[in-house]
C-alpha cells in the first residue's frame, strides 16, 4: 500500500509574480480555498498517512499555516463562530499528518525530493506538484489502483498540445496496458517541440519507487542548470525500471501561470 506522499514546496514560483514576491503560491486561494488545501484533499481521500512537505526557510509561511493554534483558540473564545472552529478543526486534521523537510536552495525537483529520503518507510510513495490541480477525479487514487496491478511506477499523463510541449516531460509508449495506461520507453524533460517524441506530458502526479533516491544521488544538472527528477526517471526506464503513464479522467488545471490560476478559480466556482 502506498501511505506517504511528498510534496515539493521550495520552488520560487517566479511565474507568478507579484503574487508570489512575498507570498507562498500554494497558500493563494482558488475559489476561496488555499491551492495546497485541494492536494492535501486528493491525497488523504486516496487514503495517505503521512505527507512530506519540502519547503525552504524563504517559505516558512507554508508552515505558519499549520502551526498558527494561539491565534485560533484566541479569536475561536471571543467569537465563538462555528465556521472558524470547523476551519481550526480542517487545520489540526492536515497538521497531524503533515511533516516539513528544508530545501533552502531551489536546485531543482531531483534535489526536493532528495532532501525526503531518510523519511520514506515503503518501497513505493507518492509525489504530488502543487501546481498542478486535477479535479472532478482523483487521480492519486486511481494511479494507486493501477500501482497495486502492475507493483511499479506510475506517472500521471496527459496528450498536451504540439506547440506547447517545451513546458512538460514529455515521453514515449513503448506497449498500450490497455486504453488508458501505456509502458513508458523514455521521457524527456522540456524538450523543444522538434525534439520531442511525441505529445504525451507528464502531470505531476508520480509513484515512485525508493530506489529512486540512488540515482538522484549522482543526478547532474539538466535543462536551465536544474535538477530535475524526470532526468532521473530516464535513467531509471533505462535499467529497466517499470513505469506506466496513466491517462487520467479528472480535469486537469494548471496553477503555476498568471492565466492558469486565474482560470483555476472560474474552474472550480463553476462545479
Ligand atoms: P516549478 O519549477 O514548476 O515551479 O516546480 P517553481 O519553481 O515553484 O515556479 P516558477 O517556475 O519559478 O514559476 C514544480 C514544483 O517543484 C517545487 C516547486 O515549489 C513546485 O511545487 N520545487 C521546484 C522545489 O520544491 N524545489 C525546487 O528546487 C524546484
Amino acid at each position: 500500500m502506498i501511505k506517504q506522499a511528498i510534496i515539493p514546496l521550495a520552488g520560487l514560483g517566479t511565474r507568478l509574480l507579484p503574487l508570489t514576491s512575498v507570498f507562498a503560491k500554494e497558500l493563494l486561494p482558488i475559489n476561496g480555498k488555499p491551492g495546497i488545501e485541494y492536494i492535501l484533499d486528493e491525497c488523504i481521500d486516496a487514503g495517505i498517512k503521512d505527507i512530506i512537505f519540502i519547503i525552504s526557510k524563504k517559505k516558512k509561511i507554508i508552515k505558519d499555516y499549520f502551526y498558527n493554534d494561539n491565534f485560533y483558540k484566541s479569536i475561536i473564545k471571543k467569537k465563538k463562530d462555528p465556521r472558524l472552529v470547523k476551519e481550526y478543526k480542517k487545520i489540526l486534521f492536515y497538521k497531524k499528518r503533515i511533516k516539513f523537510v528544508y530545501q533552502n536552495k531551489p536546485l531543482g525537483t531531483g534535489d526536493a525530493v532528495l532532501k525526503t529520503k531518510k523519511f520514506i518507510k515503503d518501497k513505493y510513495f507518492l509525489m504530488l506538484l502543487p501546481d498542478d490541480l486535477i479535479i472532478k477525479n482523483n487521480c492519486s487514487k486511481e494511479m494507486i489502483k493501477i500501482h497495486k496491478k502492475y507493483k511499479c511506477s506510475v506517472m500521471a499523463s496527459l496528450k498536451v498540445n504540439k506547440n506547447n510541449v517545451e513546458r512538460w516531460g514529455i515521453y514515449s509508449i513503448s506497449k498500450n496496458l490497455d486504453k488508458n495506461n501505456f509502458k513508458i520507453s523514455d521521457v524527456i524533460e522540456k524538450p523543444n517541440s522538434k525534439d520531442a517524441p511525441s505529445n504525451n506530458a507528464v502531470i505531476g502526479r508520480y509513484i515512485l519507487k525508493k530506489n529512486i533516491f540512488k540515482y538522484l544521488k549522482n543526478q547532474k544538472k539538466g535543462k536551465g542548470g536544474e535538477i530535475h527528477i524526470t532526468d532521473a526517471i530516464r535513467k531509471m526506464i533505462y535499467n529497466n525500471n517499470l513505469f506506466i503513464g496513466h491517462k487520467f479522467y479528472g480535469k486537469y488545471l494548471d496553477c503555476g501561470t498568471m492565466s492558469g490560476y486565474i482560470n483555476s478559480g472560474n474552474a472550480i466556482s463553476k462545479l
